[in-house]
């Protein structure tokens, strides 16, 4: 026989049938699982089928089975059963129109591309409603050729496809306070997302306008009504930069930035500028609003680092996750998502007892350099309290901190770039909270 990952994966009705064999699968303390069991080996007589309880044997056939339903549409919706699938915007705040963040619901998804209408949106002044035909992207400054590229235009050059994530910086920004807040994956670290970006390399456009031998910095501005404005080292600018028109295979989303974006691969999200609509290439960084007063690193004596641009290695564990409630011992799967501004994920370590022990995870192949890999192990919960924690390693051996040792090093003022491991308690009631180690 084999598992389905699937039927593992549910927190509750889940009480599998652990014969004495399974025992040698037991691979770290507080009953961590062998990752083989998820990749289909060593299952003889492991029992770990699990059938549905709810519906009983007895096969009669549903109403929906019994006459047409609607047609073909023109845009496909979820379905209505999982309406609260949705993002957190938080509260509105009144004083600032247009401003805030919504969070993706991390704890309910499964796979490693985030829907288009899920991803998390982080705004200044609002989403402007742009008109396509009315909108132009410039290129000026230290060029040989100023030059303006319409819509249609842009969607004339060569572009290429890449699956990368996008973090804000103020991700999980809550866990360097003292006391750790009572939340859920979404709420505490849903400002991560993963798409397909379909774009124009920058570089093709820098090219195009020639770049003049003194330049080093591009300044990149949006259309919206706070006039976001990053400026981007022009080595990065060159390197792996897209001018993106397209998100998982649609025109972006108006809070994406419709028509046209910046993506930056590994780099803080905000320096990805969305509604783009100039690129201004110059000797020395602009100097914009959200490079001296936001989106600087405070240090311990009240200087500011500017210009932190890369998100650390990272993993989170989304289910069990905060706020969750586990109904009957037995046997879960614990997953999660892993990620490095850097490259790719090597290895995801999982414990159960507060980082005493540790369990290398599976992890679904990445979609590339800079992606979400997603991970899994098996957990076998028999009641007792535990502590779960993950730590994401990447291909340049970069290892994620605890929260002391990023403490130590970033100081207690600090609020952004936080990518230490973080603890899910699970109490002997199977209740699931944050808290820190
Ligand atoms: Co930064």
């Amino acid at each position: 026989m084999s598992i389905r990952e699937t039927d593992v994966a549910e927190l509750g009705a889940v009480e599998p049938n652990l014969e004495p064999s399974t025992t040698d699968l037991m691979v770290a303390g507080n009953g961590l699982m062998s990752r083989r069991l998820l990749l289909g080996l060593g299952l003889g007589g492991a029992g770990l089928t699990v059938a549905s309880g709810a519906l009983g044997a007895d096969f009669s056939m549903p109403v929906w089975s019994k006459q047409p339903g609607p047609g073909p549409s023109g845009y496909g919706q979820p379905s209505r059963f999982v309406a609260d699938i949705q993002r957190d915007p938080g509260r509105a705040n009144p004083l600032y129109p247009g401003g805030g963040a919504s969070r993706t619901p991390l704890h309910q998804l499964r796979g490693t591309i985030t829907p288009n209408g899920l991803h998390f949106e982080r705004h200044h002044a609002g989403v402007p409603e742009i008109d396509p035909a009315a909108h132009a992207v410039f290129i000026n400054g230290l060029v040989e050729r100023p030059l303006a590229f319409d819509y249609e235009s842009l969607l004339r050059y060569p572009m290429v496809s890449r699956t990368q994530f996008l973090e804000c910086s103020g991700n999980s920004g809550a866990l360097f306070r003292d006391a750790a807040v009572d939340g859920t994956a979404q709420s505490i670290n849903g400002l991560v997302s993963c798409a397909e970006w379909t774009g124009i390399p920058l570089s093709v456009l820098l090219d195009e306008a020639g770049v003049s031998p003194e330049a080093r910095w591009v300044s990149a501005v949006g259309a919206d009504a706070a006039s976001m404005g990053r400026s981007i080292p022009l080595n990065k600018a060159v390197d792996d930069v897209l001018v993106a028109l397209f998100q998982n295979g649609e025109p972006l989303r108006p809070e994406q930035g419709y028509p046209v974006r910046l993506f930056v691969p590994g780099w803080e999200g905000n320096v990805s500028v969305k509604w783009l609509t100039q690129i201004k290439l110059s000797k020395e960084p602009s100097q914009f609003r959200d490079e001296t007063s936001k989106y600087t690193d405070t240090l311990a004596d009240r200087s500011s680092l500017q210009f932190t641009f890369p998100m650390g290695v990272k993993s989170i564990i989304t289910s069990p996750s905060g706020k969750m409630q586990l109904q009957t011992h037995g046997l879960y799967q614990i997953e999660g998502l892993a990620w490095s501004g850097a490259g790719s994920i090597s290895k995801v370590e999982i414990s159960a007892d507060g980082g005493a022990t540790w369990a290398e995870a599976a992890i679904d192949a990445q979609a590339g350099d800079k992606s979400l890999a997603r991970f899994r192990l098996p957990w076998r919960w028999q009641g007792n309290s535990a502590q779960l924690i993950s730590r994401a390693t990447d291909n340049y051996g970069n290892i994620q901190p605890t929260r002391n040792q990023l403490l130590a090093e970033k100081g207690a003022l600090a609020f952004y770039h936080f990518n230490a491991q973080q603890c899910w308690d699970v109490s002997s009631n199977g209740e699931v909270k944050n808290t820190y180690v």
